[in-house]
């Protein structure tokens, strides 16, 4: 618990933040991603950066004004990237194109990236406490930046998403109706084999993972959360079999697995459609973005 004092400080300090839009070019941004930024007026030292990602049909702004991450960042001191998306037509991220599932090699995900670089620089932030999350294109999105930059991410939370590489395609921003409606399915030998393409000479640590799925998800169907669930334990080379399961966690009728030695934590949400709620307070536990000195969790061995 914070006291009072400390609460009441930080939030009269932040009420001059807003969310910027950055116009300036920022390093490789191949797709033209619009960057927007959310700077709190009291940052911790060397802060932390969140990436937050909307969906389909949202926008910077949306994911800006409806999470609690905003106040968050406000009372802990961290930034936030609200990316939005260049894709005209549905606003829907580009989770399909080879440029986008390759580590460098363009898409919506290497613009992303530029980003982060330049908030790292400009306000030196801490290079081992980035963070991605996301929800449905967003959840994707969250998944093929941790396969993508795994080297820059030190972990990623995908609220109704799909496996890295499942909307594979040819063009940009394609909807793949067989991943979609849970027809893609592979071996958690294929699954990994998809993650090492994207960057094959990489072989350091593997960004964290939490991912969430409601059962009764109509628009990417629940077979995906396994699917999510096989790739990554496969990566990281941990047992399918989950070391702990709570039920009810942290809401009536959701069940949490961990799996590893926490590398990856799975939510599903019984009877909860596509619209699944953010569970901002679990992933800034899991992310420990509450911490705001000294041995906060952070990717080992990063030198930025
Ligand atoms: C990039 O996006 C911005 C708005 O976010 C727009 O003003 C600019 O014209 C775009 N540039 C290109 C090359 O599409
Ligand atoms: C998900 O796919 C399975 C298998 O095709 C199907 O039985 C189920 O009804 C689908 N779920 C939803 C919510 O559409
Ligand atoms: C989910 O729905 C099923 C069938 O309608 C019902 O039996 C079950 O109790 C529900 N579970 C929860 C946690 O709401």
């Amino acid at each position: 618990m914070f006291s009072l004092t400390a609460l009441l400080c930080f939030i009269s300090l932040a009420s001059a933040a807003s969310l910027q839009f950055i116009s300036h070019p920022i390093g490789p941004n191949p797709r033209n991603v619009s960057f927007y930024i959310y700077v709190p007026e009291t940052l911790a030292l060397q802060p932390p950066i969140l990436v937050f990602l909307h969906g389909c049909h949202g926008s910077a702004q949306d994911a800006f004004a409806n999470s609690k991450y905003s106040s968050l960042a406000s009372r802990y001191g961290f930034i936030i990237i609200y990316p939005d998306s260049p894709n005209p037509a549905d606003k829907c991220w580009d989770v399909s194109s080879p440029e986008t599932l390759t580590h460098n090699g363009g898409g919506d995900s290497q613009g992303i990236v530029s980003m982060v670089q330049h908030t790292l620089g400009k306000y030196g932030a801490d290079p081992s406490r980035v963070f991605v999350s996301g929800i449905s294109s967003g959840a994707m999105l969250t998944n093929v930046l941790i396969g993508s930059y795994p080297d820059v991410f030190a972990a990623g939370a995908a609220f109704a998403g799909v496996p890295f590489g499942c909307f594979a395609g040819t063009g940009y921003a394609e909807w793949s109706d067989a991943c979609a409606t849970g027809r893609i399915t592979h071996s958690g030998q294929e699954w990994a084999a998809i993650v090492k393409r994207a960057y094959p000479s990489y072989s350091s640590y593997r960004p964290k993972m939490q991912v969430y799925h409601g059962t009764a998800d109509e628009v990417l169907n629940y077979t995906n959360f396994g699917e999510e669930i096989r790739e990554w334990t496969s990566v990281y080379g941990i047992s399918k079999t989950p070391v702990s399961t709570c039920l009810d966690t942290p809401i009536m009728g959701w069940t949490r697995t961990v799996y590893g030695k926490g590398e990856l934590e799975a939510y599903s949400a019984a009877n909860v459609t596509h619209d699944i709620p953010n569970q901002e307070d679990v992933v800034m536990k899991f992310f420990d973005l509450t911490c705001m000195i000294g041995g906060c969790f952070r990717r080992p061995g990063s030198t930025g």
